[in-house]
């Protein structure tokens, strides 16, 4: 490595990708070595990318693996004039990228005050925070029903979600861990599906309080929301007008929100 480059990372690590994973032409999944000493929270993301041109090009990933995992595991969309993920959706096995090993983020449940559902609103990538919260035994300790909702165009999108429930199933400590207390509900709004709509719209129409047994309330229910900007200030309102209160690390709340998007 010459010497700019060592320069340039300075603070970071190399970690070894592997098991990338095409879903669709617009998103893919690779796990990487966990860096020694990288401890994170279910929900926070840290900075990755490739040098190029001799610098970092760094954008924050929300770690999809839970919190005890010995790796790391990331969700992407791939945009193909996107600086990073136009030249990351071209790794192969072995490849290296960059890692600053800090983890941050307010999907976590330190920022949230004690309720019995915990609802996760996803669209698209969002999903991948999500799918560290619901492998974390945490979860299950403070709630007692836990919500996945992942909403998408197309069902192919839909599929890293589907799997994800699958291997929960398929492994005996985490479905024991799980057991029924998780619903997963997976919808589509430009191809027909058994579920079709956004889940904005399943909330104020009463799709999703039939689905889950009761409407939203800042009685009884915590909120994380991870999508586009659109979906964000949407979902956003509805809490509010609801009564939910924004929380944060240091001051928790009803709801907390981050925005999903890479490019
Ligand atoms: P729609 O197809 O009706 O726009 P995107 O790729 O644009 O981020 O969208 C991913 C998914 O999120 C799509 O199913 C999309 O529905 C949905 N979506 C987009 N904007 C919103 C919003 N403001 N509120 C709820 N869902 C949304």
């Amino acid at each position: 490595m010459n010497q700019v480059v060592e320069k340039a990372l300075r603070g970071m690590v190399l970690v070894k990708v592997h098991n990338i994973r095409h879903w669709t032409d617009k998103t893919f999944s690779f796990s990487c070595e966990r860096p020694a000493g990288l401890r994170f929270r279910s929900g926070e993301f840290v900075m990755i990318g490739l040098i190029v041109d001799g610098k970092p090009l760094l954008r924050a990933y929300s770690i999809a693996s839970p919190s005890w995992d010995d790796e790391l595991e990331f969700y992407s969309i791939k945009v193909d004039e996107g600086p990073l993920t136009s030249r990351l959706q071209h790794m192969k096995e072995g490849d290296e990228i960059v890692m600053r090993p800090k983890s941050v983020g307010t999907l976590v449940h330190d920022a949230l005050i004690p309720g019995k559902r915990l609802f996760l609103f996803a669209t698209g990538t969002g999903i991948a925070p999500f799918a560290s919260t619901i492998r974390d035994p945490e979860t299950y300790d403070k709630f007692d029903q836990v919500i996945l909702t992942h909403t998408c165009r197309q069902v192919e999108e839909l599929a890293f979600g589907h799997d994800l429930l699958a291997r929960i199933r398929a492994d005996e400590l985490l479905s024991e861990m799980v057991g029924d207390k998780l619903t997963h509900i997976a919808t589509t709004t430009r191809e027909d599906s058994p579920a079709m709509g956004r889940i904005t719209d399943w909330i104020h129409d009463g799709r999703l309080a039939e689905a889950v047994g009761g409407p939203l309330d800042p009685a009884t229910d915590r909120v994380m929301i991870c999508g586009s900007m659109d979906m964000l200030r949407d979902h956003k309102a509805i809490c509010e007008d609801l009564g939910f209160v924004e929380g944060a690390n240091s001051e928790p709340g009803h709801f907390v929100i981050e925005k999903a998007f890479v490019d």
